[in-house]
């Protein structure tokens, strides 16, 4: 009888109907993306900072678009050692593979993808994902990139999460972020003490000024890169998952959508 009814509805309303399983489609897409950060380790899924949630609802959407999508920063193996000054832990080492990679090419299956790394990571055999090695730190590495593909659609900063390192990523690739595109900074509540400079501010509070009224007060941005992002900034989301320890420990992430 259910069946029945269900075929009349469908029949009387398709419309109705396909906007059903749309709906459905989608809430299955926030599902996959948990398992894929799972399957490869990352760790933006529910066990680690569960950022996913907050990809998923800004991506969801565009997952069938042929983006330009790059990452940097790309394994959370020995990641410690990576994040360390002492590059002799590291140096000589060629990574199999980029899990995060991995998990975006099952998400996003028509993206290029670009990945960032200070590490030496293995050329990948899909010729839709290309790794590019070099410092976040540095303008003239960043524009190994930028060589590779000028205008990117999704840039994601899950590096080394130093505010010197955020500001300079940010304030380069920013430019290169196509009109509607979406620059994504990870860990904005944990900064590596040991690349800290007092005369630097904290990324995160650099972003609530620009979230609030629009200024980029970066000591590391040149007068150009400041106007740009004054000028073609729309949007500065900043979500905080608080999934680490302590009460007082914030864990956020921030959103910036370009004009
Ligand atoms: C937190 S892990 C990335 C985790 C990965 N995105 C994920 O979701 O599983 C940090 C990465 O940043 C890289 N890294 C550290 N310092 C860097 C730098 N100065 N420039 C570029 N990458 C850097 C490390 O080699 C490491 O792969």
């Amino acid at each position: 009888m259910k069946t029945i009814r269900l075929m009349n509805k469908v029949i009387r309303n398709p419309n109705a109907f396909l906007r059903y399983v749309t709906f459905c489609l989608k809430q299955y897409a926030h599902y996959d993306l948990v398992e894929y950060a799972s399957e490869d380790n990352t760790d933006k899924g529910v066990s680690g900072h569960d950022y996913i949630r907050v990809y998923d609802f800004f991506l969801r959407e565009k997952r069938c678009k042929p983006l330009t999508f790059c990452e940097i920063g790309l394994s959370m193996q020995d990641s410690e050692n990576a994040e360390h000054k002492d590059s002799t832990l590291w140096k000589d080492k060629i990574y199999e593979t980029a899990p995060s990679l991995n998990m975006w090419r099952k998400y996003l299956p028509y993206a290029h993808l670009i990945g960032f790394d200070i590490r030496t990571f293995k050329k990948s055999n899909d010729p839709q994902v290309h790794i590019v090695q070099g410092d976040q730190s540095s303008r003239e590495e960043l524009q190994r990139i930028i060589d590779h593909r000028d205008s990117l659609d999704v840039i994601i900063d899950d590096g080394l999460h130093a505010s010197r390192h955020q500001q300079i990523t940010f304030a380069y690739l920013f430019a290169h972020l196509k009109s509607g595109g979406l620059f994504f900074i990870e860990d904005l509540g944990y900064q590596p003490e040991e690349f800290e400079e007092a005369s630097i501010p904290r990324t995160v509070d650099l972003l609530k000024i620009l979230q609030s009224i629009g200024k980029w007060n970066s000591p590391l941005a040149t007068a150009e890169e400041k106007q740009i992002i004054e000028e073609q900034v729309a949007s500065v989301y900043m979500y905080d998952s608080r999934k680490s320890p302590g009460p007082e420990f914030t864990d956020y992430i921030a959103v910036i959508v370009k004009k």
